[in-house]
């Protein structure tokens, strides 16, 4: 084969795979391999820049840098939407469309309406070339490097019968689970969190780096098929195809004939829209055809072919009882309303956040005011603002504290920041027990049995003041502790014990270096293999890691310019706790397992997954991600996952438990 054909042979076989994945979840092969094609698919193009081709899945991985984005006029003007607000207004609209179509029948086409970033995307001879933002309508900036990193979004479709260019719109989105899991990593490395997944969402396609974009996993709804010569009579008819050419139509949508199918559409998805994996907003109604859309026309702004109907934000009145200020790992101030109990979208809330000083004196908050709160696109209800005519002179202002809370330090405030933090980084309580916290959760040193009331506790007995002192508890210390029996005492005690097998990837996440996530961590254990080389680097030398920048490295150099640090590392690495990078070696055991495949869900007794996985794969087996026919077993522990399981007994796949698999080992031997 010459390299063009080897590009085409790869691109074939990786689209198949991710086809798979991405729109049947399941797959043949485990990640590895198709990391494998993709890596050799990239070193391919390296080689012969001129053979990449622009619906390459490499582009998937990101990898430009832009510096600025280009300006494009749509080719099509990118409208707003007329909105409406009660069944009223909305029956107001189907009048006027009567009208405008004289007694013709009309069906309606209902859709969620997603709550993201409005894009626009170009297709040549059925090969994806630009992606747009809507911009102001008129002209938007073209993101093409950032919009091809999302998933769901075919580079190639076959396009049979379809005109030679054609745009499709829709909108881009950061799923919700994708946004907590951001906002997690960032809190663990004391990065200010995102507002919503809407700003999110935007944020992340006006990054430079599109390589940081494509690992943020963006996702898109397509809602709109346009060309210059008409292709469908219908929208039902473009959806359809949308959906068949591979498009991630959400299924939410269905055609209504009356307006009384339209009113128990809103109704229906009115409380089912929030098991969603994005937040909507209300739903939008757009008539099927496509000539009754012509004669309908449009107004300056929207067409008079479609309205939104807003779902009314859930929002309640309670009273401020009073404000808290956490102080964080990172001794970032937050204020935290406390509020009289209320009920709001089905939960009861009884705190909301306020962000910071400077929202605090937007709102103008007083002590004992009544406030409006709302579930928006924010995980915490916020308040929204204050009902002034219930306010009473008792009602004191509410001033934001120039001390910390916890330890009376002066707090400061950085240049250009909206947050305060309290810079006593090493006596302030909280910070103390948040680097605690940090240091034993799950993705750091895995310390079972202990939680942060435990930390709480033997930081004030004087126990525990800094992670090191884990590893220097005895069981007398623990014993006459209020509710620590025996037992725990030696759960506690093998845990600690357990942590100093922990990789040192996880150990230098653990030690909590600013800026320094699981992922920055795991990169430099990789690079520089042991503590002792890290500390010794050079900033010249950090910024060569890739990933690691200006910040993460003069973060680095900061930490281990401080004396604390190093002893705590010191401390540490006495202890026995891991501080050397061992590559990963593909251990052989066996062949118990040859050519059979796994899919591991759940939760399990003797293994953790990720030894599981090694397990199987030390004796000949093989990992997948999904269940598929041909999967051989689904390895299911506790909790293992409904729709998984569903699937394996659909599809005639064996479900095992952690003991029949323990046996297929033996037998097998
Ligand atoms: S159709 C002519 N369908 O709402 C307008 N828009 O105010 C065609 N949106 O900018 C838009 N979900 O970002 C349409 N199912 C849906 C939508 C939707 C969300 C957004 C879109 C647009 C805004 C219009």
């Amino acid at each position: 084969m010459n390299p063009q054909e080897q590009i085409n042979d790869l691109i074939e076989k990786i689209n198949y795979h991710n086809q798979l994945y991405y729109m049947s979840s399941t797959s043949e092969i485990s990640d590895y391999e198709f990391d494998q094609l993709l890596e050799q698919l990239q070193a391919l193009e390296a080689q012969y820049p001129s053979l990449v081709r622009d619906d390459s899945p490499t582009h998937r991985v990101g990898g430009t840098v832009a510096k600025g984005f280009e300006s494009v006029t749509h080719r099509f003007p990118m409208l707003s939407l007329g909105n409406t607000y009660n069944a009223q207004e909305l029956l107001d609209f189907d009048q006027r469309v009567q009208k405008g179509l004289e007694g013709q029948t009309y069906e309606y086409i209902c859709e969620l309406k997603f709550d993201g970033v409005a894009l626009s995307v170009w297709y040549n001879n059925g090969v994806m070339v630009r992606g747009v933002t809507r911009g102001d309508g008129v002209r938007g900036d073209d993101i093409t490097a950032n919009v091809k990193t999302i998933r769901t979004l075919p580079l190639r479709v076959d396009a049979t019968g379809m005109p030679l260019e054609f745009e499709i719109r829709g909108e881009g989105f950061l799923p919700l689970s994708s946004f907590e899991a951001i906002n997690k990593e960032r809190e663990d490395i004391g990065e200010p969190l995102l507002a919503n997944p809407r700003n999110a969402a935007s944020g992340t396609f006006k990054m430079q780096d599109s390589a940081v974009v494509a690992k943020r996993k963006l996702d898109f709804y397509v809602y709109q098929f346009l060309s210059e010569t008409a292709v469908f009579a219908t929208h039902e008819e473009s959806l359809l195809w949308l959906q068949s050419a591979g498009f991630n139509v959400s299924a939410t949508w269905k055609k209504c004939t009356s307006m009384n199918d339209v009113l128990n559409f809103i109704e229906k998805w009115e409380q089912k829209r929030h098991a969603l994996p994005l937040n909507t907003d209300g739903i939008v109604i757009k008539i099927n055809s496509f000539s009754q859309r012509e004669q309908l026309g449009f107004t300056a702004k929207s067409p008079r072919w479609a309205i939104a109907y807003k779902y009314k934000a859930e929002s309640a009145t309670t009273v401020l009882e009073s404000i808290s200020y956490q102080v964080g790992r990172t001794g970032n101030v937050t204020p935290v309303a406390n509020l009289t109990p209320v009920l709001l979208a089905g939960t009861v809330v009884k705190r909301a956040s306020v962000h910071n000083a400077n929202e605090m004196a937007r709102l103008d908050l007083h002590l004992g005011d009544t406030v409006f709160v709302e579930k928006g696109g924010e995980i915490i209800p916020k308040i929204t603002g204050v009902d002034t005519s219930k306010r009473t002179p008792d009602c004191l202002p509410v001033v934001f504290p120039s001390v910390c809370p916890e330890c009376a330090t002066p707090l400061v405030r950085k240049e250009g920041e909206a947050n305060h933090y309290c810079p006593n980084e090493k006596g302030c309580p909280p910070q103390i027990m948040g680097k605690i916290e940090h240091f034993i959760q799950r993705k750091a040193m895995n310390i079972e049995n202990i939680g942060s009331e435990t930390i709480d506790l033997f930081y004030h007995k004087g126990l525990v003041q800094s992670p090191a002192d884990l590893y220097v508890l005895q069981k007398e210390d623990l014993q006459g502790l209020e509710g620590f029996k025996e037992k725990s005492i030696q759960n506690i005690l093998n845990g600690i014990e357990k942590s100093k097998e922990i990789p040192f990837k996880q150990v230098l996440f653990a030690i909590g270096i600013r800026f320094v996530g699981a992922t920055v961590a795991e990169k430099l254990t990789n690079h520089f293999l042991t503590i002792e080389a890290l500390q010794q680097a050079s900033y010249d030398e950090l910024i060569q890691v890739p990933e690691i920048g200006e910040r993460i490295a003069q973060s680095i150099l900061a930490f281990f310019a401080d004396e604390a640090n190093v002893r705590l590392v010191e401390r540490l690495k006495a202890a026995g706790l891991q501080f050397v990078h061992t590559p990963t070696e593909i251990l052989v055991e066996g062949n118990a397992l040859e050519g059979k495949t796994f899919v591991i869900s759940g939760v399990f007794r003797h293994f953790g997954r990720d030894d599981l996985k090694l397990k199987i794969e030390a004796n000949g087996g093989k990992v997948l991600s999904g269940v598929s026919k041909k999967l051989n077993y689904l390895l299911a522990g506790a909790e293992a996952g409904p729709s998984k399981l569903e699937k394996a007994e659909k599809l005639g796949v064996k479900v095992i438990s952690e003991e029949d698999f323990l046996s297929l080992l033996a037998i097998n031997e």
